[in-house]
């Protein structure tokens, strides 16, 4: 064992580590999606891995070296030229349906798997027998049918989650949580303490989405899996995706205690939040640093991120919030792609923007944000408070959850928006508790014994080295719900108990049945 030891720390300090073959998925549409799959190719590729991506935006990656060979799905993006302005502003300003989103956005995925895997490149990575890989890392997107890649290699699955621990993943591994004091991670109004009536609110939600992705989205899933990946599998090691779904080694969260939840997590879920964000923030376009350090009353930054654009704001909307933003004496950095006539000195605009940096200046006083994930948690890794303006998907479970930890406010996105905004802007400015509050997590998000860089990478290559880790598997993970909830019991005890009653009354009338009977029917004489 010693000279194991002795071996592999010399191997480690000369820097030569085994190099694994790792496919890395996620192939979504948004620019976040490809910030965090990013992140993982080149914490990967860093660490001398080979990683061959799956990527709808291959030419956003900065990265110089040859350990990351791309594959280009960026033919996925046709998807969102035709979700019908679903994800504009002007969209969400008029609908309120929720249910109606949850299966625009469960057919979105869909559509992007079925895309994915029908891709050409993707095809022929496929029909290449000489190809293997050691570790498949999928993202999970109200998807799964990527879990057929460990199939087509007979190798170990990690799936990656970008949102908070929720109970659709953690039923891949564990199990899923209780909604009593779970929110549903697409709700738009939920957040605990649960009420009486929230509670069952949450238990509905809960019962739809479940029937929702178990009939429509499974089906649909196996479907793919059985016209584009069963053709590649060996058929002996053919198994149904409603097997593999469930075999993952691991699941990789971007998430983190300090901007969640301190939920109880299976052994498999390793939180690792924050690892997109470089640890040395890059300097600052010049245009961009003068005004920052000019700013003696703070920098407001505002975006709304990278799906909503400024063309999908209406007119009248753009013409008051530029007159309640030109009213600030902070000054304003506003990410928006085009240029507004009659703008106000203070307010500035820019149609790229170095978010992290931005976030990182000393002077940002401010982040007016849509509450993406991505931007919450900048926001706390360079401790600047928040006004979030939730637009769909996790948004608003995100905004909701900053708000109760005390660095946020929330305003919703109605034609109301700019004088909401400027009451709740005015809170946060004139209050220092806001500020004081996100440095606070900003320290503890900080303070972890590695970093989660560091964290991925070690996991990653940890599941290979064991084999798939199945010692982390949850036993909870194939105890069906009845055995779990001990209803077999109370099946038991209310048989038994019936029995005992059927029992008792046959008794009873063997002995007395006959006499009663007699009076009665002499009473009746
Ligand atoms: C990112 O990728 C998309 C789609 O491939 C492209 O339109 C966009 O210009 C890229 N952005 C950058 C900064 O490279
Ligand atoms: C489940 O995963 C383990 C570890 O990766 C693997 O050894 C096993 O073959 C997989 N089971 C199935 C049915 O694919």
């Amino acid at each position: 064992m010693m000279w194991f030891l002795r071996l592999s720390s010399i191997l480690v300090l000369t820097g030569i580590v085994e190099s694994y073959k790792i496919l890395l998925i996620s192939p979504l549409l948004g620019k976040s999606h490809a910030i965090l799959g990013d992140g993982i190719a080149k914490h990967l590729a860093n660490a001398g891995h080979e990683v061959t991506y799956i990527t709808a935006m291959p030419g956003n990656l900065s990265y110089k070296g040859r350990n990351i060979k791309k594959i280009d799905v960026s033919q996925n993006l046709d998807i969102m030229k035709a979700t019908g302005g679903k994800l504009s502003i002007q969209y969400h300003i008029e609908n309120k349906d929720q249910n109606a989103d949850i299966k625009f956005f469960f057919n979105v995925f869909l559509e992007n798997a079925k895309m994915t895997l029908s891709n050409e490149a993707v095809q022929d990575l496929l029909n290449d027998k000489s190809q293997h890989f050691d570790v498949i890392v999928a993202e999970w997107m109200f998807n799964e049918v990527y879990a057929g890649f460990a199939a087509v290699y007979d190798c170990p699955l990690i799936w990656f989650s970008t949102m908070e621990p929720h109970w659709m993943v953690l039923r891949l591994i564990d199990e899923a949580t209780n909604p009593a004091y779970s929110i549903e991670v697409l709700s738009k109004h939920l957040s605990t303490p649960l009420s009486f009536s929230q509670r069952l609110e949450a238990l509905f939600e809960r019962m739809y989405i479940y029937y929702l992705f178990q009939t429509f989205v499974h089906d649909k899933d196996e479907e793919i899996y059985n016209k584009y990946m069963v053709p590649h599998i060996n058929s002996q090691k053919y198994t149904s995706l409603d097997i593999l779904r469930y075999n993952a080694s691991l699941i990789l969260g971007n998430s983190h205690v300090s901007l969640g939840e301190a939920s109880s997590l299976p052994q498999s879920y390793k939180a690792i939040g924050g690892y997109h964000i470089d640890r040395d923030v890059k300097p600052l376009p010049d245009n961009i640093k003068k005004i920052m350090d000019d700013a003696n009353n703070g920098v407001i930054y505002f975006s709304m991120g990278s799906n909503i654009k400024s063309r999908d704001f209406p007119e009248e909307l753009k013409q008051k919030l530029l007159k309640f933003l030109g009213g600030l004496k902070q000054t304003v950095i506003w990410k928006f792609e085009e240029e507004l006539p009659n703008r106000p000195s203070n307010v500035h605009i820019v149609s790229w923007a170095p978010q992290q940096s931005i976030l990182a200046h000393p002077n940002c006083v401010l982040f007016i944000s849509h509450g993406g994930l991505l931007s919450i948690t900048e926001a706390i890794h360079f401790g600047v408070p928040l006004v979030g303006i939730p637009v769909f998907a996790d948004q608003f479970t995100n905004v909701e959850r900053a708000v109760n930890k005390g660095f946020a406010k929330k305003v919703l996105i109605t034609l109301n928006l700019a004088e909401d905004l400027k009451e709740q802007v005015v809170n946060i400015l004139n209050d220092p508790k806001y500020t004081a509050k996100v440095k606070e997590l900003s320290f503890i998000y900080h303070d972890r014994p590695v970093t989660p860089g560091a964290e991925l990478v070690f996991w990653v290559e940890h599941v290979v080295k064991t084999r798939g880790a199945p010692h982390l598997r949850s036993p909870a993970l194939h105890v069906p719900f009845y055995q779990k909830l001990y209803l077999d019991l109370l099946a038991l005890i209310l048989i038994l108990a019936l029995l005992a009653v059927f029992l008792i009354v046959k008794i009873f009338s063997a002995f007395f049945g006959q006499s009663s009977i007699t009076i009665n029917n002499k009473k009746l004489n």
